[in-house]
């Protein structure tokens, strides 16, 4: 599958040894995009960008449960919009026809090294108010774990999902605001909250010490007690825990999750009905909503 003509000239091209990479300008009119957050994404996949297929695979599995081969098959064409390190690119590149791979932040450098001997991806930098692509170009769409980190949400999903055909599909990941859960987990939010506005604005060192010291003095305690609780068996209530998520994962993931949470001084968390209504307005149709984490994923058709 060939990828479609750009709908602008980049600024600028960098050519890795693997590929060019396209850039395209972020201070456009009405920008919709915190260039603070960008850069501390950009130091933040700097700092991890080795994802082992195996630990890709675990999690992908969970964030792409309600993906089937009707909506990524060979004959799609798709974007990931906000792709980090490209890890979730990574895990569907053998599902899908071709994907193009954006990211505002010196994260795409980081993407093109995981996405190495990839020929079915073409990497830009680029953010969701300036996708230098046509509307209605493309047959999916996803951005996982982004548009929660750029001040209008609703705005930019609606920027996203106009470059979707009619017919083809948007995946989004978006921060849940623990509307379901009782006030134990709604005070232990407040406080991370807390924490976070605070470690978001050290330098940036401070902050990558800070957050290993988090990942490793209060999300480990925390993941491996769960462990124990679901190794003897009572797996429902190992399910429940805080931070139940990190229960399959290696102290990499974790350390780069802390670092991800408390690193982020723009963060926003949404209801499931507040995100089914966003994609509403976007023009998305048959919403479905995981009921499993990470919470909340979903995806749309666009009709
Ligand atoms: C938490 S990371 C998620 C990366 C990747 N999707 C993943 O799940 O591994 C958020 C990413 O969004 C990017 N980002 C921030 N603002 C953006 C914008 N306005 N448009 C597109 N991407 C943006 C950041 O550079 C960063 O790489």
């Amino acid at each position: 599958m060939k990828p479609k003509s750009f709908n602008q000239e980049p600024q600028n091209i960098i050519q890795s040894d693997s590929r060019n990479i396209y850039c395209f300008p972020t201070d456009v009119e009405d920008q919709n995009i915190e260039d603070v957050i960008v850069d501390s994404f950009g130091e933040e996949w700097e700092k991890f960008n080795q994802f082992s297929d195996h630990e890709i695979n675990k999690i992908g599995n969970m964030y792409f449960d309600i993906i089937d081969d009707k909506i990524i098959n060979s004959n799609t064409y798709g974007i990931d919009i906000g792709c980090g390190t490209g890890r979730w690119t990574k895990f569907l590149l053998d599902r899908i026809g071709f994907m193009e791979v954006v990211d505002p932040s010196k994260a795409i450098m980081a993407a093109d090294k995981l996405l190495e001997n990839k020929k079915n991806v073409r990497l830009s930098m680029a953010s969701t108010d300036n996708l230098p692509f046509n509307d209605e170009t493309f047959d999916f769409g996803m951005s996982i774990g982004v548009l929660h980190h750029i001040p209008n949400t609703e705005k930019a999903l609606k920027h996203c999902v106009n470059k979707i055909k009619k017919g083809g599909y948007f995946y989004v990941y978006l921060y849940y605001n623990f509307e379901s859960r009782g006030i134990v987990f709604k005070t232990l939010f407040y406080v991370v909250n807390t924490m976070r506005r605070m470690i978001s604005r050290l330098p940036t060192r401070f902050k990558k010490w800070v957050c290993d010291a988090i990942a490793l003095c209060v999300y480990m305690p925390i993941v491996l007690i769960g462990r124990f609780i679901s190794f003897i068996g009572f797996k429902k209530i190992a399910k429940v825990l805080p931070l139940s998520m990190y229960q399959h994962c290696s102290f990499y993931i974790i350390r780069n999750d802390a670092l991800d949470r408390f690193g982020t001084s723009l963060e926003q968390r949404f209801s499931k009905e507040e995100i089914r209504d966003m994609m509403i307005k976007a023009g998305l149709e048959q919403i479905v909503i995981s009921e499993s984490t990470p919470y909340w994923h979903a995806v749309g058709r666009k009709l």
